[in-house]
């Protein structure tokens, strides 16, 4: 039995009474004892904990006392539904943080243990996509994304969701700052809008089951099927994008022909860099070639519902 933190032991409390039946009191019963909630709940916290910040609690929806689910609702026990018994914390004055909770990637409690804090209550919202979620699996806490003494929690808000998630995805954050990216850094989306951080069916934590049909949901131009389907956009989007960013235009890995390159090699015409010399039966050399890639005319590169759209030109 660990003497430090009780909680470990979920049958602390009985075996306490058995040890009393059998006369044999514990030597340091206030440790081994099932943690004692505190006697005036919030008001026994607040007289040492009045930090302004602390308090912004007090304007979220975990703070309203009509809500009987949440901890200051009717019988709620208040700072100490997330916090743990504060019992012995409030005895020994602060000093001894025994019993206590307390959250975040630095914090003493670990991670497991935070968590279970928070799902206790959200069974149903959260707790089912999370067992096998990747963020469960690496020990992320709860409160590694979620700040809850303040008024808005961050990682809730479009504008501000990428800078929690990059604090620890560091080549996310590259990638946003590339020329062609999704409109994170402008408020307008966030990572949320493809993925699902506290679990997902699909890989990669994405809202979809696939790349594609996560793409799909909000590009449902490119969903198909077409007339004429061009293989790799059937299968997969990343064949071709970088959905974070790209220092190519519209988000691509690289730059046609050389995209095109990598999976055409001289298919029906030579497939080199647009000189006039490149082109079916040469030609007038044209500016516009000359700059242009391969999807100058095969405009059509998502697939094509015209019926001589084979080529994927119209
Ligand atoms: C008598 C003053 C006092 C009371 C009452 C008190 N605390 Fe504390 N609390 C402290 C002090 C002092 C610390 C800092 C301990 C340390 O740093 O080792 C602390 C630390 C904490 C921490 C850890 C914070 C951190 O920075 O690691 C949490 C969480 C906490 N208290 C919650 C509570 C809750 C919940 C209650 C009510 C049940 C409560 N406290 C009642 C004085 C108090
Ligand atoms: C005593 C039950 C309880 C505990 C413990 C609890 N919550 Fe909640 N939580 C609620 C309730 C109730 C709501 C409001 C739900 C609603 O009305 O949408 C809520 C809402 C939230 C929200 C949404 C806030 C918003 O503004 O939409 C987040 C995020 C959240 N909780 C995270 C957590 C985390 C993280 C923990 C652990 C540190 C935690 N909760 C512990 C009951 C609880
Ligand atoms: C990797 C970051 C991350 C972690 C870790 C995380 N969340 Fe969230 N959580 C989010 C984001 C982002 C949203 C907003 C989702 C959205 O907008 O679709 C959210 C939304 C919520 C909500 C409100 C929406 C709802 O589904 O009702 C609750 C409650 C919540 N989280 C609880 C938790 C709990 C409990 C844990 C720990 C078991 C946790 N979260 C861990 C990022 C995280
Ligand atoms: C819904 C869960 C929840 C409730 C209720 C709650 N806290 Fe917290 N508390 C947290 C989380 C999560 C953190 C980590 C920082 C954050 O998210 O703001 C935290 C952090 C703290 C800290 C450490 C702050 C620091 O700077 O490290 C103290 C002290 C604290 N809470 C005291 C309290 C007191 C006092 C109450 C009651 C008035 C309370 N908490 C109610 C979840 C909760
Ligand atoms: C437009 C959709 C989209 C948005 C927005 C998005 N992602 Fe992704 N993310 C993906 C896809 C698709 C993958 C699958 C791998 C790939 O194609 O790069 C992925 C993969 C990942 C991976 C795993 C990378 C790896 O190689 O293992 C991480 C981590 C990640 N995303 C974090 C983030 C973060 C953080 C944000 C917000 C800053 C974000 N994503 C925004 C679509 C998106
Ligand atoms: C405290 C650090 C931390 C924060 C904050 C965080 N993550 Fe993660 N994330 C991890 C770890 C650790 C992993 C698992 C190891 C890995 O794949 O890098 C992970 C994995 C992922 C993956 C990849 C899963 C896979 O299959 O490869 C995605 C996607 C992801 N996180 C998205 C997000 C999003 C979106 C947010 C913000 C809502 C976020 N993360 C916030 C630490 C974090
Ligand atoms: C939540 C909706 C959403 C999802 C999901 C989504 N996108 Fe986007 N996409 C957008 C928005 C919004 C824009 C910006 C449009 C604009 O600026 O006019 C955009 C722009 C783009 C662009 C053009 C970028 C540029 O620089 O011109 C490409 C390419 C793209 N998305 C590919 C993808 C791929 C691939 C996926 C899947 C990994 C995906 N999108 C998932 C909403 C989404
Ligand atoms: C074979 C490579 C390839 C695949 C696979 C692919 N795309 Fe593209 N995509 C391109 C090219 C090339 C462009 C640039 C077109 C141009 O410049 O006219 C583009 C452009 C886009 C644009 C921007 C269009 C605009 O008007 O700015 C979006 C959005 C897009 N693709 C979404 C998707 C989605 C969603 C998928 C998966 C269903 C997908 N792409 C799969 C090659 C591909
Ligand atoms: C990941 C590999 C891959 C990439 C990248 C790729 N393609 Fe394809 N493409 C294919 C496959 C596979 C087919 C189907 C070939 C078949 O059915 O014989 C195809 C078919 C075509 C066709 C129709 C030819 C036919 O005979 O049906 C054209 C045109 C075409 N691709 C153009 C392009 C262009 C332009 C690009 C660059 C924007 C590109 N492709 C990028 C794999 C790729
Ligand atoms: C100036 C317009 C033009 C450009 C630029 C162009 N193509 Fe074509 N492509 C055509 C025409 C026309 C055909 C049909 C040729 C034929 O039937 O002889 C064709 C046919 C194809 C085919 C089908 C070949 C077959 O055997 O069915 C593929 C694949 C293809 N092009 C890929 C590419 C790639 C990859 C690039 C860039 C490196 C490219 N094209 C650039 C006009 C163009």
């Amino acid at each position: 039995m660990t003497r430090t933190r009780p909680w470990r032991t979920a049958g602390a409390a009985a075996l306490l009474v058995a040890l009393m039946a059998a006369g044999i009191a514990p030597a340091r019963a206030e440790e081994t004892a099932a943690p004692a909630y505190s006697a005036k709940g919030a008001d026994s916290c607040l007289g040492c904990h009045d930090d302004p910040a602390l308090l912004s609690l007090f304007k979220t929806k975990h703070a309203r006392p009509r809500d009987d689910r949440g901890p200051f609702g009717h019988g709620g026990l208040q700072c100490e539904a997330c916090h743990g018994p504060g019992g012995a914390h409030v005895r020994a004055r602060g000093k001894q943080p025994a019993g206590i909770v307390d959250f975040g990637p630095h914090a003493l409690a670990p991670p497991a243990r935070q968590n279970a804090q928070c799902l206790g209550c959200h069974q149903s919202n959260v707790a089912h996509e999370w067992a096998a979620s990747q963020h469960a699996a690496s020990e992320v806490p709860c409160a590694a994304c979620h700040t809850l003494h303040a008024t808005h929690d961050p990682v809730l808000a479009t504008a501000t969701q990428a800078e929690v998630c990059t604090s620890c995805h560091q080549a996310e954050h590259t990638d946003l700052f590339k020329p062609s990216h999704h409109p994170l850094r402008e408020g307008k989306m966030a990572c949320s809008s493809c993925h699902a951080p506290h679990g997902s069916q699909g890989p990669f934590l994405l809202i979809g089951n696939t790349v594609t049909e996560t793409c799909t949901s909000c590009h449902s131009e490119y969903r198909g099927p077409f007339l004429w389907e061009h293989q790799p956009v059937a299968e997969d989007c990343s064949n071709c994008h970088d959905a974070h960013g790209s220092a190519q235009p519209s988000l691509l890995k690289t730059r046609p022909p050389f995209l095109c390159q990598q999976c055409h090699e001289g298919a029906g015409h030579p497939s080199i860099f647009n000189g006039p010399q490149g082109l079916p039966g040469g030609g007038a050399p044209s500016a516009y070639l000359l700059a242009g890639g391969c999807v100058n005319c095969h405009t059509q590169v998502h697939g094509s519902n015209h019926p001589s759209g084979r080529l994927l030109m119209r």
